[in-house]
C-alpha cells in the first residue's frame, strides 16, 4: 500500500550486471543523501521513501523501469543511469510524461532535455584539461580503447578533435564489447605495442575496465612508462583492479575520495557509518549524493512534487558538495563542476595533481571559445606537476 506521508521518489541502478560497481556506488549516494534528509526530519515533515528497482545493466530494462516507476507506480521523479545508452533509453520516456529525471553521471554533452538534471561531467570539464594534461605530461601520440556504445565513440569523437587542437595525433583507436573478458584485450594490448603510444585513452566501462588494466599489466604495460587515462575508471574499479596493476594510471574527474578538506571528511564519515566502508566511494557516488540534497532542497522550496516547479526551483541552485562548491547552469540543466587529474599511487589512491580553483560552466555542445584557456590554464598546472 502506498505511504501517503512519504515523498516517493524512483531509483534506476543496477546491482547486477556489467556496470554494477559503479551503480551501486551511485545507489549508495542516493540512499546515503535520503538518510541524511530523513534523520534531519525530512521535507516539510515528510520523509523521502526510495522505489528502487534493479536493470541488471541490461539496456532496454532501463526503459521499461522508468515507464513502470511513473505509470504503475506513480512516481515522477527518477534518479538513475550510468551508461549513456540507458540514460537515451529513458530520456523519451521522461519526456513525453513530463517526468524529472536526475543523471548523476560523466557523459559525452550533445544534448539537452528539460526533463534531465545533468549532474556528471561534460567534455569541457574533464576531456579537455585531461587532454592537456596528457599531451604536456607524457606526449602527444594518444591510442583510444574504448568499449563499443554511445559515450565512448562521441567522447572520442571530442577527445580527437582536442588533441588536434593542441598539435597532438591519434595513433590508434578500438572498441571492445561491454562484456569483453581478460582475453579479448589481448591483441588490443599488442597493438598497443607495437605502436608505441605516449599515453592510452580509455573508455573502456564497468567490469570491461578491471579486464583490460588487468591485462595491460599482465601483458608488461607500466602507469608511470605508458599510463592509461580514463574520465570512468573510479574509485571502485581501482580497488577491483588492484594497487599494484592501477600504479601511475590517471584519471580526470571533479571529485576523488582523497579529497582532503572538511565537506569531504564529513561526506566520508557518514558514508562509512551507513555502509561501514568506504572503498567504493567515487565520483558518479557523490553526484549522486549531491544530486538528491538539491532535490530535497527543492522539494522544501516548492512543496509538491511537480515536475515544473521543482524544476524552476533546482535552476541556480548552488550546493557546498564535497567536491567544492557545485551549481545547475539555468542555461542547460547541466552543472558547473570541479575539475581534477590523479594519478593512482601504489597504495591504489587517488593522488590528486592537478585543479581549478573554481568550478567550470559547463559546455555540453563545446561552442564557447574558452577551450583556450582551458588549455593555458592547464598547461601551467602540467609544468607544475613536472617541475615538481
Ligand atoms: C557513460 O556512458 N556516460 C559513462
Amino acid at each position: 500500500m502506498t505511504k501517503l506521508d512519504t515523498w516517493r521518489v524512483g531509483i534506476l541502478f543496477s546491482t547486477s550486471g556489467v556496470t554494477s560497481i559503479i551503480e551501486k556506488s551511485q545507489l549508495n549516494g542516493a540512499l546515503l543523501a535520503i538518510d541524511e534528509i530523513n534523520s534531519a526530519g525530512g521535507v516539510r515533515g515528510r520523509t523521502i521513501e526510495p522505489v528502487a528497482y534493479d536493470p541488471g545493466s541490461v539496456v532496454k530494462r532501463y526503459g521499461e523501469l522508468a515507464e513502470r516507476l511513473i505509470v504503475d507506480d506513480k512516481i515522477n521523479v527518477i534518479f538513475g543511469c550510468y551508461m549513456s545508452s540507458t540514460r537515451k533509453e529513458v530520456l523519451p520516456i521522461v519526456e513525453r510524461r513530463n517526468a524529472l529525471f536526475f543523471y548523476p553521471t560523466l557523459y559525452e554533452g550533445f544534448e539537452y532535455s528539460s526533463n534531465v538534471m545533468y549532474g556528471g561531467a561534460t567534455p569541457n570539464q574533464n576531456s579537455v584539461p585531461l587532454a592537456n594534461y596528457l599531451m604536456e605530461t607524457f606526449g602527444k601520440r594518444i591510442y583510444f580503447v574504448g568499449s563499443d556504445y554511445i559515450y565512448p565513440r562521441e567522447s572520442n569523437r571530442v577527445m580527437r578533435n582536442v588533441i588536434r587542437q593542441g598539435g597532438g595525433e591519434v595513433v590508434g583507436e578500438e572498441y571492445v564489447p561491454l562484456t569483453a573478458g581478460v582475453a579479448r584485450f589481448k591483441s588490443v594490448i599488442s597493438n598497443i605495442q607495437k605502436v608505441k603510444p605516449d599515453a592510452i585513452f580509455s573508455t573502456v566501462v564497468g567490469q570491461g575496465c578491471i579486464n583490460f588494466y588487468s591485462a595491460y599489466h599482465k601483458a608488461g604495460g607500466r602507469g608511470i612508462e605508458c599510463p592509461i587515462a580514463s574520465l570512468t575508471t573510479n574509485e571502485g574499479e581501482i580497488a577491483e583492479i588492484g594497487a599494484e596493476a592501477s600504479v601511475g594510471h590517471i584519471t580526470a574527474a571533479p571529485y576523488f575520495r582523497s579529497i582532503d578538506s572538511e565537506a569531504n571528511r564529513k561526506f566520508l564519515d557518514s558514508y562509512r557509518n551507513k555502509f561501514g566502508t568506504i572503498s567504493d566511494v567515487t565520483s558518479c557516488c557523490e553526484a549522486s549524493y549531491c544530486q538528491m540534497h538539491m532535490f530535497a532542497r527543492a522539494l522544501s522550496e516548492c512543496g509538491e512534487l511537480d515536475t515544473d516547479a521543482l524544476r524552476d526551483a533546482l535552476l541556480g541552485m548552488t550546493f557546498q558538495a564535497p567536491q567544492g562548491e557545485i551549481k545547475i547552469d539555468p542555461d542547460n540543466n547541466h552543472t558547473y563542476l570541479q575539475s581534477r587529474i590523479a594519478i593512482v599511487d601504489e597504495n591504489g589512491e587517488f593522488d590528486i595533481k592537478n585543479m581549478v580553483r573554481h568550478m567550470i560552466k559547463p559546455d555540453p555542445y563545446l561552442v564557447y571559445p574558452e577551450i583556450d584557456d582551458w588549455s593555458l590554464r592547464t598547461l601551467e598546472i602540467a609544468e607544475r606537476h613536472r617541475s615538481g
